[in-house]
C-alpha cells in the first residue's frame, strides 16, 4: 500500500512538473518581441552541473559569462562556473561566443540556438551577448529573478532566436533635477532598462529646481543651484566622481549615458548660483515650484558662453558617450533673435569638444550642425524642419512617450498637460509613420522621458515608468510589421511575475490581462 501511494505520488508530482515546465519557445512572452522565433521539439534543462563557457579567452565575453552566472545563481543555487571553451564538451554548457557570420545581426543582434544539451548565443558584437543574455533571463521561469534558492526547475523549450533592433537608439530619460536621486535608485533605473533592451539613459542634470553635476570652475552651482528641489527638500547632486560610476555601471549593461545641461531657459539654479549669468547682475532666489519658461541665461553676456564653455567642457571629459544634450525647450523668455544665436554658439561649443548636439526640437529653429539629433516631444512642426535641415529625430512625443503623464483621471501621481497615457496608447504607434514628413530613415530612435516634479521617490519612478516603459522598449526595438496589441497585453501580463519579483511598484493597469 505504501508503495502504491509512493508511486502515485512520483506519478503526481511528475504530472505537476510536465504543467509547469513550459511547451514551446515562441510561446514565451518576451519584450521587447524578437524579429524571429522557431521552436523545436524538446528542452534545456540548467542543472548543477551547468557550465557557461565562452570562446577565445576573450576577457569581455568572460565577463558577460560573469554577469549571466550572477543573474542564474541566486534563484537556481547552482555554482555555474564560467570557463574558457575547452576541448571537452560538457552537457548542460549554456556557451557565448562571437561570429561576424550573419551581417544582419548588426552591432546588438544575437542567435540564441537552443538544444536539449546546450545553448548556444552568438553575436557579433558583446552588446548583442548582452541582449541575448537579457532574453535567456526572460526565458527561464519568472522566479529565476528570486534572490534566494527556488526549487524550480530550470528548463528552456528547444528552438531558435534571432533578433535584432529596429532603432539603434532606445532610451529612457530620468529628470534628477526636479526632485534628486541617489545613484543607487538611478543603478536600479539602469538595471530594469536594460532587461528591456534600451540602451540609452538621458539624465536631466539642471533644470530651474536643481543642479545635480559638480563643476570644479563653477563650485556655486551645486552647492547654492544644487541645494534644493520641488517642494523646498534637500536637493543633492552627483560629484564627477559619482558620475563616472554612474557612467561605468551604465557602460557595463551597454547603456550611453546622455548629459543634459538645459539652456537657456530652465536655468533658474545657475542663475541664483551666479549672478553674472543674469543680464542685471542679480542673482535670482532659489526656486521650488513647478511652473515653466520663466528663466534665460543672459544671452548677450560673453561671460555665458564662458560658462557654457567650461561646463560642457569638464562634462564631455568626464563621458565617454559621442553626444551632449543643450536641453533648448520652453526658452518663452528669451526672444527668437537672441535664442537663435544662442543655440548655434551653443552647438559650436559642444563640436569643438568632439561630441554632437542633442536638443528638444525648439533647436530646429536654429542652424543645425551635421549629425545633430533634434527630440520631439511637443512641435511636429519643429522635428520636421530639423529633418529639413539634415538632422535625425529622437521621437519622444509626450502624448505616447512621456512616462509622467498621468494613465487615466485617477492617477495621483504626475501631470496630465498632454493628456492621459493609458498603457496601450505607450506602444500603439509607429515612429515611422507618427508625422508625415519624418519617416524611418530620419529617425535615430525613441526615447521615454520621466519628469519628476511630482515624483519624490523611486517607486514613484517605478509606478509611473512601468508598464508603459516596456512598451516603448518594444517599439525601439520590435520590427513595426509584428506591432499587435491584443497580442503585446497577454504578452505584458504575463511579465506581472516578474515585474512582482523584481520588487517594481507597477501601475496594475485594467487594460492588461495580468497573470495570476
Ligand atoms: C519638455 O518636456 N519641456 C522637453
Amino acid at each position: 500500500m505504501l508503495k502504491f501511494s509512493l508511486i502515485a505520488g512520483l506519478v503526481m508530482l511528475q504530472i505537476t512538473l510536465m504543467a509547469l515546465a513550459p511547451t514551446s519557445l515562441s510561446g514565451i512572452s518576451l519584450i521587447p518581441k524578437p524579429v524571429s522565433i522557431t521552436s523545436t521539439d524538446g528542452h534545456f534543462s540548467l542543472t548543477s552541473k551547468s557550465i557557461i563557457s565562452y570562446s577565445n579567452q576573450d576577457k569581455e565575453l568572460k565577463r558577460l559569462g560573469d554577469f549571466l552566472a550572477e543573474r542564474l545563481r541566486p534563484a537556481t543555487g547552482f555554482a555555474l562556473t564560467v570557463q574558457p571553451t575547452g576541448s571537452k564538451q560538457i552537457v548542460g554548457n549554456i556557451s557565448i561566443s562571437l561570429s561576424s557570420g550573419d551581417p544582419l545581426l548588426g552591432d546588438e543582434g544575437y542567435l540564441l540556438t537552443i538544444k536539449s544539451d546546450r545553448v548556444n548565443l552568438i553575436a557579433r558584437k558583446p552588446a548583442g551577448i548582452f541582449n541575448g543574455i537579457q532574453t535567456l533571463r526572460q526565458l527561464f521561469p519568472a522566479k529565476i529573478e528570486c534572490t534566494t534558492k527556488q526549487s524550480d526547475l530550470w528548463q528552456i523549450p528547444a528552438g531558435e532566436i534571432r533578433d535584432f533592433p529596429e532603432y539603434a537608439y532606445r532610451g529612457a530619460m530620468l529628470d534628477v533635477a526636479r526632485h534628486f536621486f541617489q545613484i543607487e535608485d538611478v543603478k536600479r533605473y539602469i538595471d530594469l532598462i536594460a532587461l528591456y533592451k534600451m540602451n540609452i539613459l538621458h539624465l536631466h542634470l539642471s533644470d530651474d529646481q536643481g543642479w545635480r553635476i559638480e563643476i570644479k570652475k563653477w563650485p556655486k552651482l551645486t552647492s547654492v543651484g544644487g541645494s534644493l528641489q520641488v517642494g523646498g527638500g534637500k536637493g543633492g547632486f552627483y560629484t564627477q566622481e559619482q558620475y563616472k560610476e554612474i557612467i561605468n555601471y551604465a557602460a557595463a549593461r551597454f547603456i550611453v549615458v546622455i548629459p543634459e545641461i538645459d539652456m537657456p531657459g530652465h536655468t533658474n539654479a545657475a542663475l541664483a548660483s551666479y549672478p553674472e549669468l543674469n543680464c542685471n547682475d542679480q542673482a535670482t532666489a532659489l526656486y521650488t515650484g513647478t511652473e515653466v519658461g520663466f528663466s534665460s541665461l543672459c544671452t548677450k553676456k560673453p561671460i555665458t558662453y564662458q560658462f557654457i564653455a567650461d561646463v560642457f567642457g569638464e562634462i564631455a571629459s568626464i563621458t565617454p558617450g559621442p553626444y551632449l544634450h543643450i536641453g533648448g525647450d520652453e526658452s518663452h523668455v528669451t526672444k527668437l533673435e537672441d535664442y537663435i544665436p544662442f543655440v548655434n554658439m551653443v552647438q559650436e561649443i559642444v563640436v569643438k569638444l568632439g561630441k554632437q548636439v542633442i536638443g528638444w526640437d525648439e533647436i530646429a529653429l536654429s542652424s543645425l550642425k551635421p549629425n545633430s539629433f533634434v527630440q520631439y516631444w511637443a512641435e511636429a512642426e519643429n522635428a520636421v524642419l530639423g529633418v529639413r535641415k539634415g538632422a535625425k529625430v529622437i521621437m519622444s512625443p509626450a502624448d505616447n512617450c512621456y512616462l509622467d503623464m498621468q494613465y487615466d483621471s485617477t492617477t495621483t501621481l504626475g501631470l496630465h498637460w498632454s493628456g492621459f497615457v493609458e498603457v496601450d496608447k505607450s506602444y500603439n504607434w509607429d515612429p515611422a509613420t507618427l508625422v508625415k514628413g519624418i519617416s524611418k530613415e530620419n529617425i535615430a530612435g525613441v526615447e521615454a522621458p520621466l519628469w519628476t516634479e511630482t515624483m519624490v521617490t523611486m517607486s514613484d519612478i517605478e509606478y509611473m515608468a512601468f508598464p508603459r516603459l516596456l512598451g516603448i522598449a518594444d517599439i525601439g526595438w520590435r520590427s513595426p510589421s509584428s506591432a499587435n496589441w491584443n497580442e503585446y497585453k497577454i504578452r505584458l501580463g504575463n511579465q506581472k511575475e516578474r515585474l512582482k519579483l523584481l520588487k517594481i511598484n507597477f501601475y496594475p493597469s485594467k487594460q492588461i490581462p495580468w497573470a495570476d
